[in-house]
């Protein structure tokens, strides 16, 4: 049985799983504090995972029934993310580790976005493809062992997908986070009223960037686009305007995503991150592995965003892959590489 924490962003997860069963889980946020600032104040956060960590853990170990000493290991968020919010889980972490004597594992946050899945659709096939998108993160990953074999295919040059949507929520005057707000008015618009551009999807970038992605362009021309209606005095259409620009976001992920999958013969592709949440992605993608013949596997909505479960679904892997623990000396690592599932 591992119990997983996470402490990455706002979140304060914690989870039991037994193998690949999800005992019980709670998650507790922070992001109430900062819709007044438009953004996460990393202070504020660190604070607020230090008053949430232990009813969190309580409440988890509530609701899967269990005891702390039935814990065979745990594992901890060890990056990337906030230093400040990684160290107060991690410190947490490895105060029930040396308290119980048990191994501890620092793991990759990002990967575990991919890893939950297994709680939820069973165990992964030998090899896949694995698309990555949250609010720091969008990558393509080619994938043999969530434990121990995950290599980067390509990523986002500029702006995540979560991120671009955050930004396109402030320029029209949203709530923070902008991202689901934006997916909602989306739904209600027309993706084909303005032809915003699909960055890095031209003939030349084919073969240097043919699974990297590039939202900044985009973002600036949503801002472009809303600059001269409002120079004009005219209404902002928000609807189509967030509709049209889902449609390239998600145009461009899911198209090489599946791109991905082909050029590997990979019959699998594993969606993972807060933006897996967003209704259009769900829908495109759906779409698009159904016409390839590729089955998609996203983790139910509560397992997108930022939990406890994902990193306990990732420790329970890399127990199951026979890896080391990490040792008790390992600090956060804001910007762990995707190819690093844990530290040593
Ligand atoms: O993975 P996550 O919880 O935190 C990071 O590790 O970044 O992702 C949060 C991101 C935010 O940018 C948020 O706006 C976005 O995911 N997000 C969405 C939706 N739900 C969350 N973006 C678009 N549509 C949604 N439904
Ligand atoms: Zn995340």
């Amino acid at each position: 049985m591992v119990l997983g924490v996470e402490s990455t962003c706002d979140e304060t997860g914690v989870a039991l799983v037994r193998g690949r069963e999800l005992l019980g889980d709670v998650t507790a946020t922070s992001m109430d504090k900062y819709a007044r600032y438009g953004g996460i104040i990393p202070e504020i956060a660190s604070r607020a995972h230090l008053e949430s960590f232990v009813p969190t853990l309580n409440a988890a170990l509530d609701k899967a029934g269990v005891d702390l000493r039935d814990v065979d290991a745990i594992a901890v968020s060890a990056g990337p993310g906030l230093i400040g919010s990684l160290t107060v889980g991690i410190s947490a972490a490895k105060a029930l580790a040396v308290a119980l004597d048990k191994p501890i594992y620092g793991v990759n946050h990002v990967i575990g976005h991919l890893a939950v899945d297994e709680l939820v659709d069973g165990p992964f096939p030998q090899r896949f493809v694995g698309l990555i998108v949250s609010g720091g993160h969008s990558n393509i990953l080619a994938i043999n062992n969530i434990a121990t074999d995950v290599r980067e295919l390509g990523g986002t040059l500029d702006d995540a997908a979560g991120e671009a949507f955050d930004k396109v929520g402030r320029l029209l005057g949203l709530p923070y986070p902008g991202g689901p707000h934006v997916d909602r008015l989306s739904q209600t618009g027309d993706p084909t009223k303005i032809r915003f551009p699909r960055g890095l999807s031209a003939a030349k970038d084919k073969e240097r960037h043919r699974y990297d992605f590039s939202f900044s362009g985009l973002k600036t021309a949503v801002a472009r686009y809303v600059e001269s209606l409002r120079a004009q005095d005219q209404p902002i259409p928000s609807a189509d305007i967030c509709a049209s620009f889902s449609e390239a976001v998600n145009d461009s992920l899911t198209a090489k995503a599946v791109q991905a999958c082909l050029d590997t013969d990979c019959d699998t592709l594993v969606v993972g991150g807060g933006f897996s949440a967003n209704s259009h992605l769900r829908a495109l993608a759906a779409e698009r592995c159904a016409a390839a013949g590729i089955t998609l596997r996203l983790p139910p909505l509560r397992y997108c965003t930022d939990n406890g479960a994902q990193i306990a679904a990732m420790g329970s892997a890399l127990v199951r892959a026979g890896v080391a623990p990490s040792s008790l000396d390992f600090a956060p690592d804001s910007g762990m590489s995707l190819s690093q599932t844990v530290m040593p």
